[in-house]
């Protein structure tokens, strides 16, 4: 049983990470991360920035926000914390040999958009109270095709909850030759604006603050090494 939820088998990693970072994926997965422009993505996986909002914002994630006379919306924004963009867009790929996205965290809410593909997510609650222990709620769903059975094809991620992913394979009748088994891709819009900054991994250490020992022990596996 998994210790997230009960009527679930322990979660697992369907597909092994390759550990050769320089290993080819198949042909078919190979141009797609062509045609789409993709390079690889610190948390696992691929992506590519499709849009960055050009309005700027301030940037809401400040103490104490900033305001700025005579600012102008062409302003450079990467070197400006005060700011952000209001929102950008990436397409995120995870594939055979990079199937998992590691536990992080963004300050931004993120919606997601199914393209293809089937996949697991884990959101653990980490900006809310907490229970027993300072434990926090965690909660895990499908992105899939099967909206009958529950499966999400948009769903959104709150900012400051930790969120780590992993494909899962195409269930029932997609096998192997339609092309996308073993991949899951993507659309994610962060608002606002993705910045560095606004991200970071959960450490190990974190991980086990976070939530049980019975989460941990089934869970490690998807946090950063
Ligand atoms: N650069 C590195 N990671 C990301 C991301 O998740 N989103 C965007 N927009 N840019 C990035």
């Amino acid at each position: 049983k998994s210790s997230i939820d009960p009527s679930l088998p322990p979660l697992k990693p369907h597909y092994t990470p390759n550990p050769d970072p320089n290993a080819p994926e198949s042909p078919s997965t190979a141009s797609l991360i062509q045609a789409l422009n993709l390079t690889k993505h610190i948390e696992g996986g691929y992506f590519s920035e499709i849009d960055r909002n050009p309005l700027i914002i301030p940037n809401p994630f400040l103490s104490a926000p900033t305001t700025a006379p005579g600012r102008t919306a062409a302003a450079p924004r990467s070197n400006d914390d005060t700011v952000r963009n209001a929102s950008t867009s990436i397409y995120y790929l995870l594939t055979r040999n990079s199937p998992q996205g590691a536990f992080h965290r963004n300050k931004g809410r993120t919606v997601h958009t199914l393209i293809r593909g089937r996949g697991r997510y884990v959101v653990i609650h980490a900006d809310e109270p907490g229970g027993q222990g300072g434990k926090k709620r965690v909660e895990t769903f499908v992105v899939g095709r099967e909206v009958g059975k529950g499966e999400k094809v948009v769903w959104v991620v709150e900012g400051g909850k930790g969120k780590g992913t992993w494909v899962l394979p195409e269930g029932g009748d997609g096998g192997e030759g339609n092309g996308g088994e073993g991949e899951l891709l993507v659309s994610e819009t962060v608002i606002p604006g993705f910045e560095y900054s606004d991200h970071d991994f959960l450490t190990m250490e974190e991980f086990r603050e976070l939530v049980t020992e019975e989460q941990a022990e089934e869970l490690g596996w998807l946090v950063r090494k």
